[in-house]
């Protein structure tokens, strides 16, 4: 009787002593689990922060100007309805459309711009934005500019005999002024 009834404790304690060491092992795994994760988003969200974009949408660089987000009448600075302002922006041997561009201070902004022949790339003066624009893909890039100026945006690939001369105007207007202007307009654009 004392070993029925001492047998029984005992091989309840080897069991949970056998479930606790599981349960350790699973805790631990899971926490592993866990700490790979947050690995992997911490790694993948510093490397989007810093490096070049590497994720591009694509687009078909020879219907640019029949069909689609970049026709020309597309293109320039565009409010919004969270009020946020996009600017689409083509790149070509040797100019790119809009020639001017229009932006309001204080406001989210996303730069949206494509190639239609040869590999190009823009960056705007005083800022970090800086990008490539090749054929067949959309670079989109966020900006914000706090105060209003004028900015010199030139193509820094080179990408033929007239590189040199390939470049824009970013005017950074007053956000009140830049939404009285666009109000009622589609897009806008500074070109005269
Ligand atoms: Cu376009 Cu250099």
């Amino acid at each position: 009787m004392t070993n029925t009834a001492s047998s029984p404790p005992d091989s309840h304690h080897d069991g949970s002593a056998v479930a606790a060491h599981a349960e350790g092992r699973w805790a631990t795994f899971a926490i592993a689990i866990l700490a790979f994760i947050v690995v992997l988003a911490a790694i993948g969200g510093i490397r989007h922060s810093t490096m070049p974009q590497y994720q591009a949408e694509t687009i078909d660089p020879s219907t640019l100007h029949i069909n689609g987000e970049f026709v020309e009448s597309n293109l320039g600075s565009a409010v919004e309805p969270d009020g946020s302002v996009t600017v689409r922006i083509v790149g070509q041997q040797y100019s790119f459309t809009p020639q001017c561009i229009i932006v309001p201070t204080d406001t989210p902004i996303i730069f949206r711009a494509t190639s239609a022949d040869a590999i190009h790339g823009f960056l705007i003066e005083g800022t970090n934005i800086n990008t490539m624009l090749i054929p067949g893909y959309i670079s989109s890039l966020p900006a914000r500019f706090d105060r209003p100026g004028e900015h010199l945006m030139p193509c820094h690939e080179f990408c033929g005999v007239g590189h040199q001369a390939m470049w824009a105007m970013v005017k950074v207007i007053d956000k009140a002024e830049f939404f009285k202007t666009s109000a009622g307009k589609r897009r806008l654009t500074c070109v005269e």
